[in-house]
């Protein structure tokens, strides 16, 4: 039995996010510059994007770039810029043939204009695919993206399209970037780090967490079908008991 053949399609994360962590530490090891591990990263992105729409995936979040990202030295932002630049144009007419639509979370607007403009075109040519969603996180912080959801609706209760009793968690999830897509089951990160670092502190609440060894750059649609298949080992409790949940199933 293959490794893909033990997944239980009834049973997918409808939304996985990704940490793709290692990048850095992969081209240390090859006795490369950092941004030779960026370029090589690409490929991973690549296999886990067809593997997870391949497997019926609906939403796919990966962290790309981060707020605090932009305290790396100017050279490696640059190379990333670039990079993310290349890659969009070189991958959306793969995006098309996948019918796997774009979509990005964060503060784009701080991207610099080339890559915001190569992004939209992007997102616009692929808007009406629908097998899957890719979601780039780019300039994306999770406390930046609450405290401007927490802005939005003082705002709306200010001019009175709100009352301060109409908040609850459902209009906090409808106020933040991740609005238009369940929450995520399932969040991987590679490389080993055994933390979130800022990303979707709202909507992980109930995920399940897996961390890998594995580098980034070296990450497959098989190590992507490990998670999967480990996700699908676990009880997922929502605060029952586990005694609770085997009668309601039987
Ligand atoms: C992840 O790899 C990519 C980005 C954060 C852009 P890193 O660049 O963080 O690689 P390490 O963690 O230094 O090895
Ligand atoms: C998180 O990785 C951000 C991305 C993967 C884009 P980092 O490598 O920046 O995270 P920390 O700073 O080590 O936690
Ligand atoms: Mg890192």
């Amino acid at each position: 039995m293959s490794l893909k053949e033990k997944i239980d399609l009834q049973r997918l994360p409808r939304h996985v996010a990704i940490i793709m962590d290692g990048n850095g530490r992969w081209a240390k090891q090859h006795g490369k510059i950092r941004t030779f591990g960026h370029q090589s990263g690409v490929k991973a992105v690549r296999d886990t994007v067809e593997g997870a729409a391949e497997l019926g995936v609906e939403v796919l979040t990966l962290y790309a770039f981060s707020t605090e990202n932009w305290s790396r030295p100017r050279f490696e932002i640059d190379a990333l810029m670039h990079l993310l630049v290349q890659t969009i144009s070189k991958e959306t007419p793969t995006l098309m043939e996948n019918n796997i639509r774009l979509a990005t979370i964060g503060n784009t607007e701080s991207l610099p204009d080339k890559v915001l403009k190569n992004l939209n075109k992007s997102i616009d040519k692929t808007a009406g695919n629908s097998r899957m969603t890719l979601v780039l996180a780019l300039s994306y912080s999770s406390r930046w993206e609450i405290t401007n959801a927490v802005q939005n609706i003082a705002r709306e209760v200010k001019e009175g399209l709100l009352k301060p009793e109409d908040i609850n968690e459902k209009l906090i999830s409808q106020h933040l970037n991740t609005a238009a897509w369940p929450d995520p089951e399932l969040l991987i990160r590679t490389s080993g780090e055994a933390r979130v670092s800022n990303y979707l502190l709202w909507q992980i609440a109930y995920a399940e967490l897996y961390f890998t060894q594995k580098l980034w750059p070296d990450f497959r649609r098989e190590d992507l079908y490990e998670a999967i298949i480990d996700f699908q080992n676990r009880e997922r409790r929502f605060g029952k008991t586990s005694e609770q949940l085997k009668s309601e199933h039987a």
